[in-house]
């Protein structure tokens, strides 16, 4: 059922595997037979109209919304910001001249979103809310909302609600740049696109054993370790991280590889783990030089590379998607790892020490 674990030992699994049945109901639910978005013209024109969009989120979503970034600024050429919402509240940046704001918040309750809407509002922004949430206090007090349908996610360890969120920024990102005639929205099939992520989401999940014994070789009794990537490769580092960190307790931090070498390298020593997104085609040459910068200071390498770029002594190996939606199915391998993490230790996964699903106090 929706709500109950099943078959499953935890929820985190359940909602895990969840996740290529999710993209394909976001199929369903935004995209017709033909690729057209089922997106209210209302929300597209104002959109259009804004000269800037800021994404204010937390946590897991505002991860989300750091890829959601690559997305508007390529398939809709729109600028944005994204901003960690409680230090946009306080410390709010000079707005350019026709702002528009996007809350992405699963539960739709998160305090520190909430009262940078309640700001904008006073100042007549207009706005939107993306959430699991319907009718949730961030979706009521916004402008506009669209919907993740990923069903209730209970682990406090957000995972489907992370990919729900690129998906539903996917759509809005290709609707406007179609609204606005960008070449490259008009050319992008989100159909085909998406259901090749949801196949290789599912490609990886088959495989959840070659994770485990990974994590028993690599992060069985570590402190520490460290994720590194660049480009949408770095935004993933952080949500890796911060999902290792939420289930596993271990210290875990996401880098911009080539940030290494200024000052980070330092913490390497002898068997630090050091994991590696190499789906950015870009910069997978240079970041394989900075592993072979932390491998000659002691550090146990270990990537994750889409098979176009893959190399014999690659570990994890993830099926090619389309180059702006590589988050989503990278992030898989991630939420594996640190559910296995912390399963090996002993850890409630599902209740993870000092957290709460949703903040509602700033
Ligand atoms: C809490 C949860 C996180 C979540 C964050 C933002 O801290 O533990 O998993 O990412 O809130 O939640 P929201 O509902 O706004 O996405």
């Amino acid at each position: 059922s929706e709500t109950g674990k099943g078959a499953y030992p935890h929820y985190m699994l359940k909602e895990v595997d969840e996740q290529p049945a999710v993209m394909r109901r976001l199929l369903n639910e935004y995209v017709t037979a033909d690729g057209q978005i089922k997106i209210n013209a209302d929300l597209l024109t104002a959109l259009e109209a804004a000269d800037r969009l800021y994404i204010v989120a937390a946590g897991t979503s505002y991860h989300a919304g750091l890829i959601g970034k690559t997305l508007f600024e390529k398939l809709a050429k729109k600028p944005v910001e994204v901003h960690v919402a409680s230090e946009f509240g306080y410390h709010m940046p000079l707005l350019s001249a026709k702002p528009f704001f996007i809350f992405l918040t699963q539960s739709g309750e998160t305090a520190d979103s909430r009262q940078v809407l309640v700001q904008t509002n006073q100042m007549g922004y207009p706005s939107l809310t993306i959430t699991n949430s319907q009718g949730s206090t961030l979706s009521r007090e916004a402008d506009h909302t669209l919907l993740l349908h990923a069903g209730p996610e209970i682990a406090v360890a957000s995972t489907k609600a992370y990919t729900a969120q690129i998906a539903v920024e996917l759509f809005l990102a290709v609707a406007l740049g179609r609204h606005q005639e960008q070449a490259v929205a008009l050319e992008f099939d989100v159909n085909h696109e998406l259901t090749l992520v949801a196949t290789g989401m599912e490609a990886v999940l088959s495989d959840k054993d070659q994770i485990e014994a990974l994590v028993k070789h690599y992060l069985a009794t570590t402190r520490n370790a460290f994720y590194i990537g660049r480009g949408t490769d770095y935004a993933l580092s952080l949500e890796a991280a911060l999902k290792l960190k939420e289930i596993s307790y271990i210290q875990a931090e996401g880098f911009a590889a080539g940030e290494l070498k200024h000052g980070t390298i330092a913490l390497i020593e002898d068997g630090t783990p050091v994991l590696a997104f190499l789906m950015d085609q870009s910069t997978i040459d240079h970041t394989r030089g900075n592993l072979q910068e932390v491998t000659a200071r002691g550090a146990q390498t270990f990537t994750i590379v889409s098979d176009a770029f893959a190399q014999p002594t690659d570990q994890i190996v993830l099926p090619q998607v389309n180059p702006l939606l590589t988050a989503l199915v990278g992030v898989v391998p991630a939420q594996l790892i640190a559910y296995y993490a912390s399963l090996q230790r002993g850890l409630d996964v599902d209740q993870p020490r000092n957290l709460a699903k949703s903040v509602t106090v700033e």
